[in-house]
């Protein structure tokens, strides 16, 4: 087998078997199985809702990407929200095949659906939905998302999470004492709603067009996940009992809080016909790099044309933000696309080091790679 063109697909639990369109209803475990590495021709990735909306952000053709602006609105017109949260669209062409991907849902159903609008995204024409981890700057308007477009859906629409902790009730140490509650996403409702959730603990094809890269080997020495980040411990043999949570103590009480690992934690990418991988970490608690790495390794392609996303670097130290841009320049990335949670410290660092990598986005921004 040609390693390049395979990507080993594991384990999908919860009864959604991800490949081929083929549901296996009440198969806890799918069998491990190999499929192809999707290429795309095209991926035109739209940053829906981010941090920061630029106006004087600059476009253009870069040397092999192109770079796409929304301008202020007209006077009258509600300009593009920005707030701290992430989504994405992602639309591809493989061929003459076409899909749509949505990637995480902001903090507010206000910016998102606003957004949605302003930009021309119609989620109905979604054919898959991906969360990256279970914090509410990424899923907090799923769930208006789902009640909303009830039956309007494509049919079977799956929504892909990394493991159980996606669901489960997290909540922040604060410096100045005491908790920030983190919220949960409730899985039954969005069922309820007519999604099909597919926990892809194991790299899987998403829409034919797409991937994930499946929970995160941590493999560098320098990234570690936030210190204040917590998990509420359930019932031992519940979904959130802490024996999802990774390597962490598991034997917590209910209602116990639990160092948050990010077990399930995963990022998207996509392989585009002669320029390599595009990697988005989302929030990259997991670490950019080890995020990245996953993705070269479950995929056997070693070329990564961007790198994009949150990359959770904001809070860390100048020794880790060093070491994390030095390993950027062994990847040799085309273009690296900062956004949301990465933080000044690091944008400054990669313009520094490698400034004809590195993108700005903005809320409203499209990247166009490929063809
Ligand atoms: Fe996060
Ligand atoms: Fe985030």
């Amino acid at each position: 087998m040609n390693r390049r063109q395979f990507l080993k697909l594991g384990a999908v639990t919860s009864g959604v078997f991800a490949l081929g369109g083929v549901p296996r209803i009440g198969e806890r475990w799918a069998s491990a199985q190999s499929v192809a590495v999707p290429t795309v021709d095209r991926l035109v990735m739209t940053n829906v809702v981010d941090n920061i909306y630029n106006v004087f952000a600059k476009g253009g053709k870069l040397d092999t990407i192109t770079v796409q602006r929304t301008p202020l609105a007209r006077v009258g017109e509600v300009p593009l929200l920005a707030e701290h949260g992430l989504a994405y669209h992602l639309e591809s062409l493989g061929g003459v095949e076409r899909r749509e991907v949505l990637l995480d849902f902001a903090l507010t159903e206000l910016n998102l659906f606003h957004n949605y609008r302003a930009l021309g995204v119609d989620p109905t024409h979604a054919d898959a939905l991906i969360i990256s981890h279970g914090h509410r700057d990424h899923y907090g308007a799923l769930p208006d998302l789902a009640r909303a477009q009830q039956g309007k859906f494509k049919p079977d629409l799956t929504l892909y999470a990394g493991g159980e902790d996606t669901f489960c009730h997290r909540v922040q140490m604060m410096p100045t004492g005491g908790t920030l509650d983190g919220g949960q996403l409730d899985r039954g409702p969005l069922e309820a709603r007519g999604l099909r959730i597919a926990l892809a603990k194991q790299p899987a094809v998403v829409a034919g067009h797409a991937f994930t890269s499946g929970q995160i080997a941590r493999t560098t020495d320098f990234e570690r996940p936030p210190a204040p980040a917590r998990l509420v411990a359930g019932p031992m043999g519940s979904v959130c009992s802490p024996a999802h949570f990774g390597a962490t103590k598991v034997e917590a009480k209910p209602g116990e809080l639990v160092a948050d690992t990010f077990q399930g934690e995963h990022a998207t990418g996509y392989h585009v016909k002669n320029r390599g991988l595009v990697v988005i970490t989302s929030c990259g608690h997991a670490g950019v790099i080890n995020s990245v790495r996953q993705v070269q390794k479950a995929t056997g392609i070693e070329k990564v044309h961007a790198i994009v996303g949150g990359f959770h670097l904001a809070p860390a130290p100048d020794e880790i933000v060093a070491k994390t841009v030095e390993a950027f320049k062994a990847i040799n990335p085309d273009y690296i696309i900062p956004s949301h949670c990465t933080g000044l410290n690091t944008i400054i660092a990669v313009h520094r080091a490698m400034p004809q990598k590195l993108v700005m986005p903005s809320t409203g921004t499209r990247v166009i790679f490929g063809a």
